[in-house]
């Protein structure tokens, strides 16, 4: 087993998964506002030190993904937080994107920069802490997108940005998130994902990744947001298990979840079904941002030096996605 493979499976293995709290400064800001607490580094920093400091880091996540701002921060009882991360038993990542930008040619897509300099921010990131990364593209559907040039660019910036990680001795998580933007159905959604999925591994192959040394964080695939064909958990279940099991090489050895705009109950319950229904070989579990967050942000931002409800809001959240790895969530526990 390879030391990138041991890395890749302690983060989302025995019920863990994922924490993203790598929203960069801006979105941050825009969370933050939308629940009235200024937006300094400060209070970035007391939210997310609050959450890391819980029990349900412990029990229930494997990995957290920084954002550059927090990495470098200390917490106000002198721990920094790549260590304060450590020692709640996960391992701490870092989004290594600059973000997505205009696609030259075609101007309604967007194409993820951050290549330039990479190897060298890598090196740095590694002396801090991190053993994992995040680099997010991000596709549209409508009638004509994504097209292939987006599709095609943005594989290729995920291939290249995961070689250079796994240079640096780190795990890659190779992030194409196809947008629930839209009135599609979740039968164009399941195509088009696919579509997306299978150009990313066919340039991770021409780019000499090692598969067995990544995470895969897809979206589940959904009817557009505005779409009136909405389907059942159950069918997205399905249809999520099927675009996995066409697109994915099984050397992969596991999908995190990204939510993507849908409830927490709703990521928690769909997740819950892939696991129930899960006939591939890999791990499923979640990667989730605003999915384990949202509660607990809008509980702490009522008093900020709170922090045993903040931290009990977020543990009955990372306990229920924990559930939903194993297939064994409900509404009973949800509710109890
Ligand atoms: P959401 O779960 O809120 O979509 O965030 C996950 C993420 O990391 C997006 O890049």
């Amino acid at each position: 087993m390879s030391e990138l493979n041991k890395i890749a499976l302690k983060i989302i293995s025995n019920g863990k998964g994922i924490l993203a709290a790598d929203e960069s400064n801006g979105t941050m800001t825009k969370r933050l506002e939308a629940v009235n607490v200024a937006s300094t580094s400060e209070n970035r920093l007391l939210f997310r030190q609050t959450l890391f400091s819980s029990e349900g880091m412990k029990k229930y996540i494997g990995g957290v993904i920084l954002y550059d701002e927090t990495i470098n921060q200390t917490t106000n009882f002198g721990k920094s937080i790549p260590d304060l991360i450590s020692s709640s038993g996960a391992i701490p990542g870092i989004k290594v994107d600059t973000g997505a930008k205009i696609l030259a040619n075609s101007s309604e897509e967007k194409i993820t920069e951050g290549l330039d300099g990479l190897r060298e921010r890598l090196n740095k990131y590694y002396k801090l802490g991190a053993r994992f990364t995040k680099w997010r593209g991000v596709y549209t559907i409508s009638n004509k997108y994504p097209s292939k040039l987006a599709i095609s660019s943005n594989a290729h910036a995920l291939a290249r940005y995961s070689a250079l990680v796994q240079e640096s001795k780190m795990v890659p998580i190779v992030e194409p998130e196809v947008l629930m933007d839209g009135d599609h159905s979740a039968d164009i959604c399941l195509r088009k994902t696919s579509e997306v999925i299978k150009k990313c591994f066919d340039e991770l192959i021409l780019h000499k990744v090692d598969l067995t040394g990544i995470i895969l964080k897809p979206n589940m695939i959904l009817s557009g947001s505005k779409s009136k064909g909405q389907i059942s958990n159950e069918e997205i279940s399905q249809k999520t298990l099927e675009c996995l099991k066409n697109s994915v090489p099984n050397e992969v050895p596991g999908i995190a979840f990204l939510s993507g705009g849908q409830s927490e109950i709703e990521a928690t319950k769909n997740l819950n079904l892939i696991n129930q229904n899960n006939y591939t070989k890999f791990i499923m579990t979640y990667s989730y941002g605003r999915a384990l967050q949202q509660s607990a942000l809008g509980i702490w931002s009522k008093n900020i030096k709170d922090i045993d409800a903040t931290q009990n809001t977020f543990n009955h959240r990372a306990k229920m996605c924990s559930l939903a790895t194993q297939g064994k969530w409900s509404n009973k526990l949800e509710n109890k």
